[in-house]
């Protein structure tokens, strides 16, 4: 690591102290503080996750971290402030609450901003550098990395916000990704901690979308994947708001889909199902992502489905199969 990278790390932790700090216990923070409580985010939360506030006022952080001896071309670098045509700085962060978002090694490396109103944009992120690559983190990873290994699965949420609802309801092995859609990456990470991802989007269109890609980047580097799903546009921290920790754990993730019982309602949005050519479609759009389950098991059991479903036999539907898995090698 450069020192100027050290330089930056070091940056973070100082903010996300202070962040936290001014939240915590002063009246600079009480607007984040009731932010938080208006959304019932408890103390003990607000400590684990080490949220704050960063005051709004332009040059609030840079003039702490000059104090503290940092140049402002690093602050510049490190994305916490934005120079101005005059060459004073503004703060990146100002007026909203702080979610820092640490590495494994529980280094703060960057930060999610959120507005306190309709601001926008509602989520405003530390830009990506060589210590903050959003495609290679996973909000939470750290606290919930022993978690994920003792229960051996891992639920992903989309937002922080997710994550921290889950957490007070006793659901400690989540994550949720930054902004972006799942990577390649972080399944992989992900693939070596755990047996099952439980994938845990938000119940809109864009969630369901990005719950069928996230499902077959984890499918293909060999995790189990199941789907929770939540109804009414809802998030998991609506849901848990509204419903409660055990709802959730009882109604949404023990009851979460399989992942080709996920697949095969999903596709059929695609199709009109009266229309014979439609038909012939979808069982074959249905027969590519069955034939990338590993388990034979598995497999079998969902050709008997669609061989009821379409009443075809079952000895055609598993030879295309098969044609279809030596194709992909
Ligand atoms: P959501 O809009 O679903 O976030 O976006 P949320 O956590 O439910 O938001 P609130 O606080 O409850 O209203 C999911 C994630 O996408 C990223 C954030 O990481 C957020 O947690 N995001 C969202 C952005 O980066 N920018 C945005 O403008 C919105
Ligand atoms: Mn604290
Ligand atoms: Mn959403
Ligand atoms: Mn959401
Ligand atoms: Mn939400």
């Amino acid at each position: 690591i450069s020192s100027e990278n050290q330089s930056i790390l070091s940056a973070y932790e100082w903010l996300t102290k202070l962040y936290h700090h001014l939240l915590r216990y002063t009246k600079d923070g009480k607007e984040g503080y009731s932010y938080f409580q208006s959304r019932n985010v408890s103390e003990h939360a607000i400590d684990e996750f080490q949220l704050g506030f960063a005051p709004n006022i332009k040059d609030f952080t840079a003039e702490f971290l000059k104090k503290k001896g940092f140049h402002q071309q690093l602050l510049v670098k490190a994305g916490l402030v934005s120079l101005q045509d005059d060459n004073s700085v503004t703060d990146r962060f100002r007026g909203r609450v702080i979610f820092p978002i640490r590495n494994h090694l529980g280094q703060t490396v960057g930060f999610g901003g959120r507005s306190l109103g309709s601001g926008e944009p509602k989520y405003l992120n530390s830009p990506e550098s060589e210590l903050f690559q959003k495609g290679r983190l996973l909000y939470n990873f750290d606290l919930a990395k022993k978690h994920i290994r003792k229960e051996s699965r891992v639920i992903i949420f989309e937002g922080y916000m997710d994550v921290i609802s889950a957490y007070q309801a006793g659901i400690k092995n989540s994550v949720a990704t930054l902004g972006t859609a799942l990577t390649e990456y972080q399944a992989k990470l992900i693939n070596r901690y755990v047996d099952t991802s439980i994938l845990c989007y938000d119940a809109d269109k864009a969630g369901l979308e990005a719950t069928y890609k996230a499902a077959n980047l984890l499918l293909s580097v060999g995790s189990d994947v199941k789907i929770a799903q939540l109804k009414d546009g809802k998030d998991p921290d609506d849901f848990i708001r509204e419903y409660g920790a055990e709802a959730f754990e009882n109604e949404v993730i023990r009851s979460s889909d399989t992942f080709m019982a996920f697949m095969m309602r999903y596709l059929k949005k695609d199709f009109n199902l009266s229309l014979e050519g439609d038909r012939i479609d979808y069982v074959e759009a249905v027969l590519k992502q069955l034939a990338l389950i590993e388990s034979s098991i598995e497999r079998e059991y969902y050709l008997k489905e669609l061989s009821v479903e379409f009443n075809l036999s079952i000895e055609t539907l598993a030879q295309e199969i098969n044609t279809l898995r030596e194709n992909s090698g």
